[in-house]
Formats: structure tokens, C-alpha cells, sequence
């Protein structure tokens, strides 16, 4: 008797452990592909703005409306550092991601399409 319940205890565990377990597998699934779709992104639009032949006008339009606040008027500084030669010690992916990323606050992230990206990658690079 005893062992026939014990049985039909253990048989609930392992269907729960079971369902736990496959819930498991489930979420890190979902959670895997939501990181390799969210990567394949962020590499198309790092590739595309870099593809782009920007301009230094528009970018340095974009930079005294968007930037201007932390890195001045002249891009030397103010809260955040002085952006001239920051091309010749950053590459351009870096730069993309220090705009986009907010990975260093007080600096925002930004949301630019590639073209402005672009843009602005075109007026830093005429900085000297
Ligand atoms: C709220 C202030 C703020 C704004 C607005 C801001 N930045 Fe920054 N930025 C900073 C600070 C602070 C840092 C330094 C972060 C660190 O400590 O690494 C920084 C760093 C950078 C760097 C890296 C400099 C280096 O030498 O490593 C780049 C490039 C840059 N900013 C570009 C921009 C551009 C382009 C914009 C406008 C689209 C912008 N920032 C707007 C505050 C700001």
C-alpha cells in the first residue's frame, strides 16, 4: 500500500520536475533568440551607417542641436570631453556605439538613423 503511494508521489515529482524543466529550456530559448536578433540589428545598422558617405555640414547641424550641451559649441569640451581627435584614438564603430549605447551616463543614448549617423561621423572626422 504504502509503496504504491509512495510510487504516485514520486511519478507527480518527475511530471512537475519535468514541466519546470521544459518551461526552463523554453525561456532561455526565447531569451537567446531575442539576444541574437537584437545583435544581428545592431550589426545592420553599425554597417549601413557605415556604408553611408555622410556630411560634415548636416552632422555638424545635428551635433550644435544634439551635443552642444556637454561637449560645447566647439566640440571642446565642456561636461563631457573634448571630441577633436577623438577619431584618430575611437573607431568608428566605437563612436557609433558611444552615441547609441548610453553605456557612459551622464551621455544619453541616442536614437539616430544611419544616414545622420553617418553625418555625424563625417563632422567628427573634420575635426581636428
Ligand atoms: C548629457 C551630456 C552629454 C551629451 C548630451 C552628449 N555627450 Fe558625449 N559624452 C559625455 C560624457 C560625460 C562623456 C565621457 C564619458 C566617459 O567618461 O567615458 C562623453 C563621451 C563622448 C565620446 C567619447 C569621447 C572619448 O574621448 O572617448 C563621444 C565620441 C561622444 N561623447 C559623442 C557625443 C555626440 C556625438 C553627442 C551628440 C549626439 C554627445 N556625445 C552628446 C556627455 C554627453
Amino acid at each position: 500500500m504504502s509503496t504504491s503511494s509512495s510510487s504516485a508521489a514520486e511519478k507527480d515529482f518527475k511530471k512537475n520536475f519535468l514541466t519546470i524543466f521544459l518551461m526552463i529550456v523554453l525561456f532561455l530559448i526565447v531569451c537567446f533568440s531575442i539576444f541574437i536578433v537584437n545583435h544581428n540589428e545592431n550589426n545592420k545598422y553599425i554597417i549601413k551607417s557605415l556604408e553611408l558617405n555622410g556630411s560634415a555640414e548636416e552632422g555638424d547641424a545635428l551635433f550644435k542641436i544634439n551635443c552642444v550641451g556637454c561637449h560645447g559649441i566647439t566640440a571642446r569640451g565642456l561636461v563631457g570631453p573634448d571630441l577633436h581627435s577623438v577619431t584618430q584614438r575611437l573607431n568608428d564603430k566605437d563612436i557609433i556605439k558611444q552615441v547609441t549605447g548610453g553605456l557612459t551616463p551622464p551621455m544619453p543614448s541616442f536614437e539616430i538613423d544611419p544616414v545622420n549617423m553617418s553625418n555625424l561621423l563625417k563632422y567628427l572626422h573634420s575635426l581636428e
